[in-house]
């Protein structure tokens, strides 16, 4: 029988709530296809921060590679420890480290889930380079607090890190519905976003059976709200997928529903699943957070491992849950509830 080795990182508020749900989803569907999981968990947080001066060990790094996985709840709890120091201290290095070059979040509404949009029947695949652009961490501050401060922040392209990710896109629309759309600022960054450009079409001549259009940021924020329906596989930086990713859990429903995947395609390092949503500080350990989007997104690490199978029929139990109103609005039921929902619904 196949183990699978699991570091799970519960991380802070809702991540907590999450996490146990999913775990518990992941281990009954292990069961039922045959395969196990072994988990591990790491209580690496901001309480972590306040009591040893740091997010994780030093070797933290080092610990997690030794897994063939890593399931993140969510990190952050700005009332003690600033965002910046938390996010910098481990979710950002572990996506860094381990190469994870792809931050895949897929947008559609689940049965029964009412969006705030006219359209429903929009699948979209958000395709977020994760290593560098915006978050390359390049910059410096000097003359902190005087009238002459200077504060940069240097957005970092590289042909390989942009020619990965444009590759890894296509690669994911050949196997959907063979529309990629690569979403710069072009027409205002007049270097990083003209590179990108003509890197997608370099790439695009290697995908002669993909089509290919190029949209302004802008535009797209407006194109998810008006035509969703119309878009299939969306490659951004980092930045730009940030936010659009936010966006794309707004028209499916609320962030109770964004799954996503931190993927390092060559696996020389172990990938990363977690929620799109954060930490929630203000509901966190209520039984009220919505495990939905880490249960999807645990589906998605299963089908990373090769579960496929058992994947498919957690998203499909995910669905009958929905389909029965079970999780599809924000208070209509407990974590629990959902949760158990799920397990109902899986083959037995
Ligand atoms: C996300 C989050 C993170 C990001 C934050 C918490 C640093 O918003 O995963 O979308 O910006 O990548
Ligand atoms: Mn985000």
């Amino acid at each position: 029988m196949t183990t699978h080795q699991i570091a799970l990182i519960p991380g802070d508020g809702i991540g907590v709530d999450v996490t146990r749900a999913t775990v518990s989803v992941l281990k009954a569907a292990a069961d039922r296809f045959g395969f196990a999981l072994q988990t591990q968990g790491f209580d690496w947080s901001c309480d972590t921060y306040l009591r040893t001066g740091a997010m994780m060990p030093e070797d933290g790094i080092a610990q997690l590679r030794a897994f063939d996985a890593i399931f993140l709840g969510a990190v952050g709890w700005p009332a003690t420890v600033p965002d910046s120091v938390s996010l910098h201290g481990l979710l950002l290095p572990i996506r860094k480290a381990f190469d994870q070059y792809a931050n895949i979040r897929p947008h559609r509404l689940l049965p029964g889930v009412e969006g705030p949009l006219k359209a429903t029947g929009f699948d979209i695949l958000c395709i977020r380079e994760n290593t560098e652009g915006e978050y390359s961490g390049a910059g410096g501050r000097v003359h902190q607090g005087r009238d002459n401060e200077v504060a940069t922040e240097t957005a970092i392209f590289t042909r390989k890190g942009v020619e990965r990710i444009i590759r890894f896109g296509f690669d994911q629309a050949r196997a959907r519905r063979k529309h990629l759309t690569s979403v710069t600022k072009s027409n205002a960054q007049k270097y990083s976003m003209v590179f990108w450009d003509e890197v997608t079409r370099e790439v695009a001549a290697d995908y002669p059976d993909v089509a290919v259009s190029h949209m302004h940021i802008d535009a797209m924020a407006a194109k998810m709200v008006m035509a969703p329906q119309d878009l299939d596989v969306i490659v951004a930086s980092n930045l730009f997928g940030d936010i659009l990713t936010d966006l794309g859990a707004a028209i499916q429903g609320g962030l109770g529903f964004a799954a996503s995947a931190n993927i390092c395609p060559d696996r020389s390092g172990p990938s990363m699943f977690e929620p799109v949503h954060g930490s929630a500080p203000d509901i966190a350990g209520k039984d009220i957070a919505n495990p939905i989007a880490a249960i999807w997104s645990g589906a998605m690490m299963l089908d990373h491992l090769g579960e496929s199978e058992a994947a498919a029929a957690i998203l499909t139990a995910i669905e009958t849950a929905t389909a029965q109103g079970i999780g599809t609005r924000p208070g209509s039921h407990g974590t629990g509830q959902i949760t158990t929902a799920i397990l109902n619904a899986l083959p037995s």
